[in-house]
C-alpha cells in the first residue's frame, strides 16, 4: 500500500476524559510525519453526511490536552449498518455511503477511537477494505486485550474523592451511604474506587450478592461501634440466583441504559438494619472533567502509536497497553467481548483479605 498523506480520525461511543488527548497526539505525530489529518465528527456522522469534517493542524489541537469530552463530538446511536431514521423501516444501511465518502475526502486511513460498539464497526470496514487503526476507549476499562484504557483512571479517581466525601458526612450523621458508580456489565471502577475510598462493602456484577450477608456485615460494624458503613454498588450489579433483579435497565436507541440499583440496594439496607440510609448515584460525572496525569500520558501513548502503525501501514489492528509497552493487536481479537474482573483476582482477594465483604 502507498504511503499515508491523509488520515481520518473520529470518536465514537460514549465520551471519555482523554479523548482530546489522543486527538492532539494523532495530529501533532501526523503533521510531524508529513501525514494531514482530517477530523470526523460525531463518530461515524462524519462520513454519512456531506461537510462533517474539517482539516486539523497542530494549531487546532494546541491546549486540549487537559480538556474533557471531545472536539470532534460523538455518538453512541449512530451504527453506519444499521442507522437509526425516523421511517417505518426504522433503520437503514449507510455502509455504502461511508466508504463512498471515505475516497471522496481522499482518504487513505483512519484513526478510530472508542469501545467495543465503535471498534465492531471499524472492523466491519475493515473487513471492506478501510485501513483501519483503533484505539480503544472507555472508563469502564472492559475493552480486552489493554490492561488499560484512557478514561478508567480519571473515572476512580473522581469516584474515590466522592466516597471520600461521603465518609465524613455519613460518619457525622451515623449513616450508611450507598454510592452507585457507572461501568456496565464490567466492576472494575467499583472495585478500584471502592479499594481506594476504603468501602466496607462493594458489589459487582461478577460476583452476585446475597442482601442478608450486605446486611450482617453492615450489622456487625455497627455492634463494634462503627459510627458510618459505605457502600459502592457498580450499575450492573445484581443479586444472586437472578431471581428478583434489582436492575433497572431500559433500552435506549440501540444502547442498554443500566441505573436504579443503588437506590434500591439502599432502601432494602435501611429495613434490613434499622440504619438511616442514604444513596447518592455519581453517574456522568465520573466521566466529566480534565483527564489524570495518567490518563493524559496513556492517551498521548495510544495516538503516537496509531500515527505510528498507520506510517508501518500496519491496519486492523488496535493499539493496547501491555505494561511496559504499548502494542498493536488484531481488532478481530477484541470485538464482541467484554473484560471483566475475575473473581478470584488479586484485588478482590486482597480486599476481602483486610475485611471487604463482595456480598456474597
Ligand atoms: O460505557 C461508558 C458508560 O459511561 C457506562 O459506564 C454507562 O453505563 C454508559 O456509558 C452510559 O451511557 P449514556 O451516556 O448513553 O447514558
Amino acid at each position: 500500500m502507498p504511503a499515508v498523506k491523509r488520515l481520518g480520525v473520529l470518536t465514537g461511543g460514549g465520551d471519555a476524559p482523554g479523548l482530546n488527548a489522543v486527538i492532539r497526539a494523532v495530529v501533532k505525530a501526523a503533521s510531524n510525519a508529513s501525514i494531514e489529518c482530517v477530523g470526523l465528527e460525531d463518530s461515524f456522522d462524519g462520513l454519512i453526511e456531506p461537510n462533517r469534517s474539517r482539516v486539523l493542524t497542530p494549531r487546532d489541537v494546541t491546549g486540549i490536552l487537559r480538556l474533557g469530552g471531545t472536539i470532534l463530538g460523538t455518538t453512541n446511536r449512530g451504527n453506519p449498518f444499521v442507522y437509526p431514521v425516523d421511517t417505518a423501516e426504522g433503520t437503514r444501511d449507510y455502509s455504502e455511503r461511508c466508504i463512498e465518502m471515505f475516497h471522496r475526502l481522499h482518504l487513505d486511513a483512519l484513526v478510530v477511537i472508542g469501545g467495543d460498539g465503535t471498534l465492531g464497526i471499524a472492523y466491519e470496514f475493515y473487513k471492506r477494505g478501510i485501513p483501519i487503526v483503533g484505539v480503544p476507549k472507555t472508563i469502564d476499562n472492559d475493552i480486552v486485550g489493554t490492561t488499560n484504557c484512557f478514561g478508567f483512571d480519571t473515572a476512580v479517581s473522581f469516584a474515590t474523592e466522592a466516597i471520600d466525601r461521603l465518609h465524613t458526612t455519613a460518619e457525622a450523621h451515623r449513616r450508611i451511604m450507598t454510592v452507585e458508580v457507572m461501568g456496565r456489565y464490567a466492576g472494575w471502577i467499583a472495585l478500584h474506587a471502592g479499594v481506594a475510598g476504603g468501602a466496607d462493602v462493594i458489589l459487582i456484577p461478577e460476583i452476585p450478592f446475597d442482601l442478608d450477608s450486605v446486611a450482617r456485615t453492615l450489622r456487625a460494624r455497627d455492634q463494634w461501634g462503627a459510627r458510618f458503613s459505605i457502600v459502592v454498588v457498580a450499575e450492573g450489579a445484581a443479586p444472586k440466583g437472578g431471581g428478583v433483579s434489582l436492575v433497572q435497565a431500559a433500552t435506549d436507541g440501540h444502547v442498554e441504559r443500566l441505573g436504579g440499583i443503588g437506590a434500591q440496594v439502599a432502601g432494602a439496607l435501611e429495613q434490613m438494619t434499622g440504619k438511616e440510609t442514604r444513596h447518592v448515584v455519581l453517574g456522568h460525572l465520573q466521566r466529566g472533567g480534565a483527564p489524570t496525569s495518567f490518563d493524559r500520558v496513556l492517551a498521548t501513548r495510544f495516538g503516537g502509536m496509531a500515527v505510528e502503525l498507520v506510517r508501518r501501514g500496519q491496519f486492523g489492528v488496535m493499539v493496547a497497553s501491555h505494561p511496559p509497552d504499548i502494542v498493536p493487536i488484531p481488532i478481530a481479537d477484541v470485538v464482541g467481548r467484554t473484560k471483566t474482573v475475575p473473581p478470584d483476582s488479586d484485588l478482590v482477594q486482597t480486599a476481602r483479605a483486610i475485611g471487604v465483604s463482595f456480598g456474597d
